[in-house]
């Protein structure tokens, strides 16, 4: 199938590369000049394991190609899927600003049928907005040509996309017509070869269902993190709990860590959308109010310990702080829980040596010289006073115990991500906090 997808980040990117990769004819659509010609020398513009290997294998066969011509883009695909950003507005509502620039991109230039694919996170509504742009603009051309809107979001998580999407748990289909749905179905068959995951519902339906999904993944975070910190006051353990409740299979185990908040370019704006989508309807959604102001609580945690062990004047004070992406697996610093902190430490007089194992560069983007960047973990130790850990990359789990002890000026660790035994801590001689660890 010829393919445009539009808009080349984490989820345009890993769309167009996989759908390549099972034989498709893609293009890939950015207007950022510098993100293309990027892809154009082999060079990813981020971090996703895996993602560079199938796009240089899909790029050497042909069948994946780049672009900033939007002529091209909606000439190629039959299929067009719009994957742009949809940032919060001022509000908090989702940013449909580019979605649409998008859809009249297509209206102003199509000249025979097209699937147009929202893959974006989007509110319930926005294919009737998509569908009515293109209408508009092929009214304005004197044209009535036929096109189908689908509602199909993205469940990827970065730091897994590739595997997430090759081998998805669902495909959602939000679709009217059945000649969009067969397209659909189709595109999609060789992601399920083991047994069909596709689920077609009606449009307005799907585009509810992922902002649901992220919103009660949002809601378990939230909820361990408050019950972490009750703990942690009551004498009792986080881990023991977790484990005392996971194993119910009402419950289960995922997503039930406890730690310094959820970052990131997904919840915290699909929470606030959502709760906004609720207030424009008249339906309150108390739960997320809940878990969006717990959660910006929880943010300041691993500051606020410091604050309580150092006093709140930190000036001549430095800290080592481990991870900087919101999550491992990614160079994504969007909404990053180690913001927060670093604007906490530098706030009160401190100075940071950060390290993250593929997000120093992306922080450097984003923070500049405000904080000092080590090129391994243990070189941001060299004279701290403490070490904080941020996210929970693999290699923080099993680090040199004795070489961190003997770096600090306090062996202290502040663990915002309950990486390490309590008991194994004291027994190596260092200090240890954690979130809602006895
Ligand atoms: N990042 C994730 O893990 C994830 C997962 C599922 C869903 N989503 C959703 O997918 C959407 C995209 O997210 P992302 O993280 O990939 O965003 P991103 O910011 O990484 O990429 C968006 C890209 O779209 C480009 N763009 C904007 N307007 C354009 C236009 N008119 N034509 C062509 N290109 C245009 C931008 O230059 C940018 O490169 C969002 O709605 C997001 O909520 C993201």
């Amino acid at each position: 199938m010829k393919i445009t997808v539009i808009g080349t980040g984490y989820v345009g990117l890993v769309t167009g590369a996989c759908l390549a990769e099972v034989g498709n004819d893609v293009l890939c659509l950015d207007l950022d000049k510098a993100k293309i010609d990027k892809l154009h020398e082999g060079v990813l513009p981020i971090y996703e394991p895996g993602l560079d290997e199938v796009v240089a294998r899909n790029v050497a066969a042909g069948r994946l190609h780049f672009t900033t011509d939007i002529d091209r883009s909606v000439a190629h695909g039959t299929v067009q899927f719009i994957a742009v950003g949809t940032p919060p507005d001022e509000d908090g509502s989702a940013d449909l600003q580019y979605v649409v620039a998008a859809a009249r991109n297509i209206g102003q230039r199509m000249t025979d049928y097209k699937v147009v694919v929202d893959k974006s996170t989007v509110p319930v509504g926005t294919a009737e907005k998509v569908k009515a742009a293109i209408a508009d603009e092929l009214a304005k051309r004197g044209l009535s040509l036929d096109f189908s809107v689908v509602s199909n979001p993205e469940f990827l998580k970065e730091g897994a996309a590739v595997e997430d999407f090759m081998r998805p748990d669902r495909i959602v289909i939000g679709a009217e017509d059945d000649q969009a749905i067969h397209t659909m179905r189709a595109l999609y068959h060789p992601f399920q070869r083991n047994h069909d995951r596709t689920l077609v519902m009606d449009i307005r339906s799907a585009e509810l269902t992922k902002y649901a999904a992220n919103a009660m993944l949002a809601t378990r975070i939230s909820f361990m993190n408050e019950l972490a910190n009750l703990a942690e006051v009551l004498g009792a353990d986080i881990e023991l709990v977790r484990r005392g409740i996971g194993s119910d299979p009402r419950i289960g185990y995922s997503f039930l860590y406890s730690g310094c908040g959820y970052g990131g370019s997904c919840f915290p704006k699909d929470v606030k959308a959502l709760q906004k989508t609720g207030e424009e309807n008249g339906v309150p959604l108390r739960v997320l109010a809940a878990v969006e102001e717990a959660n910006d609580a929880q943010k300041q945690r691993l500051i606020d310990k410091v604050v309580s062990r150092f006093g709140n004047d930190l000036s001549g004070r430095r800290f080592a702080l481990w991870g900087l992406a919101f999550k491992p697996g990614t160079d994504d610093m969007r909404e990053a829980p180690s913001l927060t902190l670093i604007d906490g430490l530098l706030a009160r007089g401190a100075t940071v040596c950060g390290f993250d194992p593929v997000a120093n560069h992306e922080a450097h983007r984003v923070l500049g010289e405000r904080i000092d960047y080590a090129e391994n973990p243990l070189d941001a130790l060299d004279g701290a006073d403490a070490l904080l850990i941020v996210t929970e990359w693999k290699q923080f789990r099993a680090p040199d115990f004795d070489r961190i002890k003997q770096s600090l000026k306090t062996p202290l660790i502040i663990d915002g991500r309950n990486l390490y035994e309590p008991a194994a801590m004291r027994a190596l001689g260092l200090e240890y906090d954690a979130i809602g660890r006895k």
